[in-house]
């Protein structure tokens, strides 16, 4: 049976900044509060009517220079997201069209935070397979656009953003080693879509955020944030074991970044050190499906990971869905 290997990765994340500061005018909020109980002090924000699969365009022609790889020669492409453009054609397909990966299949994978490491199974099994031999594989989020803008506990949360990284056939030994994917529906009520038209607040401050608002986001954190340090520690370990590979053995873990807090308990209970993992919440926010492949990029860039370096990602959210990969770092 075949591997695949990441061959690059790419990001982009919009230009405007909202800051907590901002926040304070928005809501009754602070940033001592959001900093203190999140870890996050600005996101970004899709202003100009740019889109999921615009985001998504940039960082994948990104992630696919750094390969070395030709659209054209993509056999896959797979997005996670909660947020396409439309309900169809998928945001996958929008995405190939704009980046010309003419002989790619592609589709959509939701599983809210966890798309990208949903999008990654995917694409790892076609390419052990032998069905593919270079994928692109993509979280992108305009979560601004699904914001309740007058709720307090879920609009200081969020931002916007893209990532990609580009798989590729292998036969050494070395790439993706385990991908573990769990969900459990029973827990679905903790956070979850209002698919209805409603009268909720725009984004003043921000020109044109939230004037058409498809659905928008409700949470129930406290206990999502109990249910995420367990299923982060169980899936963690199940894909460490999998992969017969040490905690201490790891180079680097790139969380979805859902709230510090919750990376920091999570890097506690493995016993992990904290230089050991991998954080962007503090100016992205959680952008969902996004979050993921956003840090993979910047912890490349920032010469984070060297060839045979072992690298875990690992996310959670709604569905409840999670999921973890652990690479064998070879670029
Ligand atoms: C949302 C979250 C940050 C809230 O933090 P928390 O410490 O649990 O806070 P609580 O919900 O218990 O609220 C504590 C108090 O702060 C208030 N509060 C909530 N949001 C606030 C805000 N933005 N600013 C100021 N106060 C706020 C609450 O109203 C509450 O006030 P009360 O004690 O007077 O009732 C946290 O629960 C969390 O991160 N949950 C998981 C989120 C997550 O993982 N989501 C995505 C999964 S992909």
């Amino acid at each position: 049976m075949y591997k695949a290997k990441v061959v690059g990765a790419g990001s982009y994340a919009p230009e405007t900044v909202l800051t907590n500061r901002d926040l304070e005018k928005v809501v009754d909020t602070s940033d001592a509060w959001i900093t203190r109980r999140t870890g996050i002090k600005e996101r970004r924000i899709a202003t100009g009517g740019m889109v999921t699969s615009e985001m998504a365009a940039r960082a994948a022609r990104q992630a696919l220079e750094k390969s070395g790889v030709e659209a054209g020669d993509l056999d896959l492409v797979v997005v996670g997201t909660v947020t396409p453009d439309r309900q169809f054609p998928s945001c996958a397909c929008l995405l190939q069209e704009k980046i010309g990966a003419r002989k790619a299949a592609s589709m959509d994978v939701s599983a809210g935070c966890s798309g990208f490491i949903y999008a990654l199974s995917v694409a790892n099994n076609a390419i052990r397979c032998g069905d593919a031999e270079h994928a692109l594989v993509v979280g992108a989020e305009v979560l601004s656009g699904v914001t309740n803008w007058s709720d307090r506990g879920t609009c200081v949360l969020l931002g916007d953003g893209a990532g990609a990284v580009v798989l590729s056939r292998t036969d050494e030994d070395t790439g993706i080693k385990a991908v573990n994917l769990r969900s459990d529906g029973s827990f679905g009520h903790l956070l979850y879509s209002v698919d209805k038209q409603c009268e909720l607040p725009t984004l003043d401050i921000v020109p044109g955020v939230g004037e058409q608002r498809p659905f928008y986001l409700v949470m129930d954190g406290k206990p999502l944030f109990k249910k995420a340090v367990e299923c982060l520690e169980e899936i963690t370990r199940w894909t460490l074991d999998k992969a017969q590979v040490k905690v201490e053995e790891l180079a680097l873990m790139v969380p979805h970044q859902a709230n510090i807090r919750i990376i920091n308990a999570l890097a506690q209970r493995l016993g992990l050190a904290e230089e050991k993992v991998y954080t962007t919440i503090e100016r992205y926010g959680n952008t969902s499906s996004a979050s993921i492949p956003i840090a993979l990029a910047e912890a490349v860039n920032a010469g984070r990971l060297c060839p045979r370096d072992k690298l875990l990602m690992v996310t959670f959210g709604a569905g409840l869905t999670w999921g973890a990969s652990l690479v064998e770092w070879s670029i």
